[in-house]
């Protein structure tokens, strides 16, 4: 029942040897997000003090690194993607002693830190930006962004017709009549990657953090930065590298650079790219030996749940990344997207931003069921995978949040019509029964984000630390396994063929994954061990929305991880 390998997978030369192998090629990254992880302080605001407390329930959870979401002084225009400076600790966070004494905390617990960059642009109260406001049309300090003369007898037009991402017209007007440029919020001018100095401050900050011993970056918008001088319209049809700001070839020399930095400290630093493109050649370019490690698959985080799709993203990740030896990510959701449990409960269980709309009937039942498949999968494959915090618990989007209370600029500037990011970034449920949850030492505290589910009790980490058929239960047991496991170290995998219903492949020394999507149980194989399974075996066979770890019994001496085993005989 062997299938062809993933053909140029199949073509890699020799895994390398796991004692030399890179820690980022196949590590398990969870994602911080600060504000809504733990507050410490009893201000309703998750802080530093909250993560240093909970570093040991990450290190039992099995993870190998954390990314924080950008924890730098901030207006939070866009929830602190909107930095004023670069180099210090937004306030309400901590201080930047702290975030040291973070850093090496976590690293004495095995896990490594990775901040987030954000290159693309500044908060409008950064100092280059306030001093450009105040300086001349013309003048370099207006160089380092993007100001423009508006069209119009009056100049009363934008400059062109490019769009802000978050809605409305990328371009605001200042007192002047000149018109800046902002692909996201108004808050947010964007740089102009033309000026070096523009390159020469985002490599000495690189510097700045790596020096504090973190160990990678996470890349905002990476794919961005570059834009076209000549600032033409967007084309519809628009050729690979041709459009005025997305991709841009010359983007690829900025990473050469900081792939150099990176390359420059005794441990290599790790270069984590946000690059949402459609084409996966195009991304795999980010991605060649001497630019950036790793790059988010938001392929798969948006495919739908169903075999089809899920294999074709699957294989389409790892053969596009073969040529260049990167290893693939497996990503579920982060902070900008709806939480998998939701999404999956859908009739429409693929993600988009533009279809975006609550309200959607969802079965969360259904979609726990499946976010658990998911995860069982996304462990298996071969490559680096990204948890986002509450994803462990799963979490279900929150989508009643009280207008008045909702602080995404996406929600904001669509009129309601988007709605937005908040429902992914409630604050985590830790234990007890009524909100805050634990989240905060202090019962009357107004969050942050000022609306916790009142049902979320059972969902709290104590509750699940308590339930061997939690998800957090599940997490735990699976990224044990998945570090025990004898599945290999390189990238390939055979696929396995159980009909069209099912995704099935086999990797290392006799380990089996298998998901069932179909309504039919499936047999299991003969002569295999049940490593874990997502949901109970029913009368031995595989049940609809199921994934089960397999391993052969004649591989059995290899590989003992303790007592998760049990005998399945056929
Ligand atoms: C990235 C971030 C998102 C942010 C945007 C602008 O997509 O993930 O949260 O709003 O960049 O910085």
């Amino acid at each position: 029942m062997e299938t062809d390998a993933t053909e140029a997978a199949a073509e890699l030369p020799e895994p390398e040897r796991a004692a030399e192998r890179p820690w980022w090629r196949d590590a398990v990254v969870y994602q911080v997000y600060i504000r809504s992880f733990a507050d410490a302080n009893g201000d309703g605001t998750g802080d530093l003090a909250g993560v240093r407390a909970h570093l040991p329930y990450l290190a039992a959870l099995g993870v190998d690194a954390l990314w924080f979401n950008p924890w730098y002084p901030s207006p939070l225009a866009d929830a602190g993607y909107d930095i004023v400076d670069y180099r210090s600790i937004e306030p309400a966070f901590g201080t930047l002693s702290e975030a040291e004494q973070l850093i090496a905390e976590a690293r004495a617990l095995g896990l490594r830190t990775i901040v987030d960059i954000v290159p693309n642009h500044v908060s409008s109260q950064h100092p280059w930006f306030t001093e450009a406001l105040v300086a001349p049309a013309g003048s370099a300090a207006r160089r380092r962004f993007w100001f423009r003369p508006g069209k119009g007898a009056e100049g009363e037009l934008p400059p062109n017709e490019w769009q802000s991402i978050f809605g409305g017209p990328a371009w605001t007007r200042v007192a002047d009549g000149e018109w800046y440029l902002h692909l996201f919020a108004p808050e947010q001018p964007d740089l102009n990657w033309e000026r070096l100095e523009v390159w020469e401050e985002h490599e000495d900050i690189l510097r700045f953090w790596f020096d504090r011993g973190v160990a990678g970056v996470r890349i905002d918008s990476a794919a961005l930065l570059v834009k076209d001088p000549e600032l033409p319209e967007e084309l519809p049809d628009a050729a690979p590298g041709e459009h005025p700001f997305t991709d841009r070839d010359s983007l690829h020399d900025v990473y050469r650079r900081w792939r150099a930095v990176a390359d420059s400290y005794v441990e290599p630093r790790v270069l984590v790219g946000e690059v949402w493109l459609p084409d996966a050649e195009r991304l795999a370019r980010y991605l060649r030996p001497d630019e950036l490690h790793t790059a988010f698959n938001f392929d798969f985080l948006a495919c739908p749940w169903e075999p089809g799709p899920m294999r074709t993203s699957i294989e389409s990740a790892l053969a596009s990344h073969a040529p260049v030896d990167a290893p693939a990510t497996w990503v579920l959701s982060n902070h900008d997207v709806t939480r998998s449990v939701t999404r999956y409960g859908r009739a429409d269980t693929g993600f988009a931003f533009e279809t975006k709309r609550e309200g959607t009937p969802t079965d969360l039942l259904r979609g726990k069921r499946r976010a658990r498949a998911a995860a069982l999968l996304a462990m298996a494959l071969p490559g680096s995978m990204y948890i986002y915090q509450g994803e462990e618990l799963g979490l279900p989007e929150v989508e009643n949040i009280p207008p008045e209370k909702r602080q995404d600029p996406m929600w904001l500037r669509s009129g309601g019509v988007d709605p937005g990011r908040d429902g992914c970034r409630v604050a985590l449920p830790w234990s007890g029964t009524k909100p805050p949850y634990g989240f905060s030492p202090s019962h009357n505290v107004r969050l942050w984000l000022d609306h916790q589910p009142d049902d979320w009790a059972p969902l709290s980490v104590e509750a699940q630390t308590a339930d061997p058929g939690s998800m957090l239960s599940l997490y735990r047991a699976g990224l044990r396994i998945r570090h025990l496991a004898p599945w290999g170290v390189g990238s390939q995998l055979s696929w396995l063929d159980y009909g069209d219903d099912v995704i099935a492949f086999e990797r290392g020394e006799g380990f089996l994954c298998i998901v069932n999507f179909g309504s039919q149980p499936l047999e299991l194989p003969e002569g295999v061990d049940v490593l874990m399974g997502s949901a109970e075996l029913v009368g031995d066979k595989l049940s609809q929305d199921t994934t089960v770890w397999l391993i052969q019994t004649t591989d059995r001496a290899a590989f003992d991880p303790e007592q998760t085993r049990t005998q399945h005989s056929s």
